[in-house]
């Protein structure tokens, strides 16, 4: 169908903790899909933002002495530069701490509440005395009531694996303050969710899900849907009920209303219409992507909560497994629990990206990460089969024929072929089976060697009069090397565009009346993957041991430490400092401190905001030299997003330095 219009979303990550390679299967699944969509013309957007409710995350801003406030800006940083550098291209990146989510919380809450869909009674929960806030059941520990095993939690024994509620735990504890809970009651808000349950019948079986997650959904029906407690009390960093002072929505509440907060923000910024895709008579597609963990809020809660709001329901929910590391859970003693920051500092992404696509399919299996087997699949395949036919083809074009392709397509069935492909290839990628996608390809790789095997340039190199069938055969490869990319685009963007660049040529739709390039002048060829180091894999697995000895042994102080100005070597050695080059400075308006600065880093210009407004005028600026941090993690600002950070020196005021240039200092340049 052609001009679909699709809003896609990722789960939210919750801002208390750091982006790992078990996310990243989500988030580079679903950015597959949609750079896929986006390259066959469609319109569509991917939205995402960070979730940024509930009580851990108070806990631990408080632990860390600053306010949740504070912590979900730095979390946000973190997680918008680790996206970005895997390629997840977000058309928003947003929060559910926002205005947008408050508003859409309170009107599909009041929605629900006029049309009876929420009930308030008083229940009995474990308190803790000292701390005085109701306490989560993961917030207790204690002895499991079954079996006895010590230091479980108040909702289930990791032990025996029974299920019970806290208050049956022997010698429970709070977990905050040590202290024994008391147990007290207090009017809580429920969404009566049975009240749904003919609509979910018939909704959880009409091709909106996958047919094992259907299957498992119909069991959950037909035990009966219970009520579904929304509110949380005070002390809860979250959005207080709007006719219930002191109490506030549950975390969950709010957190998939995120996904129509963030479309709105986008909305709000690039003048679309929200409504298009959010009213009940909306024709735009609607696709969540979530991990089996939490179908029961995205499959059961939401279309219900949307129903009951008078808002359109999801086209589809689209669940995914877990990721394992060489075959088991994630375990931090084992360095397998791998931050997506520690992988960045190690590897090229795109490996990730290809090795997670080529095990992917529609189903709900979970997937393995296997560290022999990841090198081995993009050694062979992408850097042995796919850029391999580009090495063996373009040094010939250079070094013989000036860079320019031959003018006839010596083998026009073979080009057939490779284009032929495109459909089968096209409803794998839609139907997100990406591993079967990836084989597909690598299957027209295999072809291509073939073909550059049996006509082996070399020789026709070495042979007198052989200049028309050497021209045409490497002409030939570089065609197809071209389609490869084009079908690999959207698992490995920076590749593709690396391509493309290569080849001369724009940025490729999906295959639809590609011709081959003919008496095309093509680029000189720069090798577009490396092989995998495996020492590389080896420092991954220690550093991210080192994550957990580091969490485990550092007492608190050492927070301390590194405000009073003390950091490690290591520390140091993180930073990536480059001479820059200011390109444009501008007023931001409404700030009489920040000038933003465009400043050339080298290999690309960012946008920085800098606070030496007192000390410059903009046009005092342009074509001057600073330092500047390049790999400081993109910090939200009100008046933007800033990509790093201006080094200049002085008390203040007008007495602010930047850096004077001495002969020899470039943009672009490391500073070591
Ligand atoms: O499970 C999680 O990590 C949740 N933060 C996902 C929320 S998805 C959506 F509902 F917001
Ligand atoms: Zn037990």
């Amino acid at each position: 169908m052609l001009n679909r219009k699709l809003l896609v979303t990722s789960a939210l990550p919750y801002a208390n903790g750091p982006i790992h390679l078990g996310h990243l299967v989500e988030y580079i699944q679903t950015d597959i899909w949609v750079r896929f969509q986006k390259q066959c013309g469609h319109q569509c957007y991917y939205v995402c933002a960070d979730d940024t409710h509930g009580t851990p995350i108070m806990l631990r801003a408080n632990k860390e002495g600053i306010s949740p406030e504070e912590l979900i800006a730095k979390v946000w940083g973190q997680h918008f530069a680790d996206f970005a550098e895997f390629g997840v291209a977000f058309d928003n990146y947003h929060s559910t701490h926002s205005e947008e989510n408050r508003v859409f919380s309170s009107l599909i809450y009041t929605r629900l509440r006029d049309a009876g869909h929420i009930s308030s009674r008083t229940i009995t929960q474990a308190y803790d005395p000292v701390k005085e806030m109701f306490l989560p059941d993961r917030f207790i520990k204690g002895e499991c009531p079954k079996c006895g095993a010590k230091d479980q939690y108040g909702d289930s024994c990791e032990a025996c694996g029974a299920t019970y509620s806290p208050t049956e735990l022997k010698n429970a504890v709070s977990v905050i303050s040590g202290e024994k809970p008391i147990e007290k009651e207090s009017v809580h808000y429920f969404f009566n969710l049975a009240d749904f349950t003919d609509m979910l019948t018939k909704w959880t079986t009409a091709g909106h899900l996958q047919p094992e997650v259907s299957n498992k959904l119909a069991e959950w029906l037909d035990s009966g849907l219970q009520q579904w407690d929304i509110s949380r009390d005070a002390p809860y960093f979250g959005f207080e009920i709007p006719d219930a002072p002191g109490k506030y929505f549950y975390v969950w509440l709010d957190a998939p209303i995120g996904y129509m907060a963030s479309f709105k923000n986008l909305c709000d910024k690039q003048g679309l219409d929200f409504n298009e895709f959010w009213a009940k008579n909306s024709d735009a597609e609607l696709y969540h992507f979530i991990g089996k963990d939490i179908i029961y809020f995205h499959a059961l809660f939401w279309p219900a909560m949307l129903h009951g709001a008078h808002l359109r329901t999801p086209t589809a929910i689209f669940a995914h497994g877990f990721l394992t590391v060489n075959g088991e859970k994630m375990s931090k003693s084992r360095g397998t629990f791998i931050t997506a920051r520690t992988y960045l500092e190690h590897l090229n992404p795109e490996y990730l990206r290809y090795y997670f696509a080529a095990k992917l399919s529609a189903g709900v299996d979970d997937i393995d990460l296997n560290f022999d087997d990841f090198s081995q699949r993009v050694n062979s395949d992408l850097v042995g089969k796919v850029v391999n036919i580009a090495s063996r083809c373009s040094g010939f074009i250079a070094k013989r024929f000036a860079g320019l392709l031959s003018a006839t397509c010596s083998e026009p069935a073979l080009f057939a072929d490779f284009i032929n492909a495109n459909e089968t290839i096209a409803g794998f990628y839609e139907a997100r089976e990406f591993g079967k996608a990836m084989r597909e390809i690598m299957a027209l790789a295999d072809k291509a060697n073939q073909y550059i095997d049996e006509k082996k340039p070399w020789l026709l190199a070495k042979e007198e009069g052989k200049d028309k069938e050497l021209h045409d055969v490497c002409s030939m490869g570089i065609n197809l090397f071209r389609l490869l990319a084009v079908y690999l685009k959207p698992v490995l963007p920076v590749l593709a565009t690396e391509a493309e660049s290569f080849l001369n040529i724009g940025p490729q739709a999906w295959i639809a009346g590609i011709e081959p390039l003919l008496n095309h002048q093509i680029n000189g060829f720069k090798p577009l993957m490396t092989r995998v180091d495996a020492d590389k894999i080896t420092a991954i697995v220690e550093a991210s041991k080192e994550n957990l000895e580091k969490t485990v042994d550092k007492p608190k102080v050492k927070q301390f430490e590194l405000i009073a100005g003390t950091i490690d070597f290591d520390d140091f050695a993180k930073l990536d400092l480059r001479i820059a080059k200011i390109i444009k400075a501008d007023h931001v308006d409404g700030s009489d401190k920040l000038l933003q600065l465009t400043v050339d880093i080298g290999d690309e210009t960012r946008t920085i905001f800098s606070g030496i407004k007192s000390a410059y005028q903009p046009e005092d600026l342009e074509g001057r030299l600073t330092l500047v941090i390049a790999n400081l993690a993109p910090r939200k600002m009100r008046f933007g997003v800033s990509e790093g950070m201006v080094l200049a020196a002085g008390p203040g005021g007008q007495a602010i330095w930047l850096l004077s240039p001495d002969d020899g200092a470039v943009a672009g340049l490391r500073v070591k």
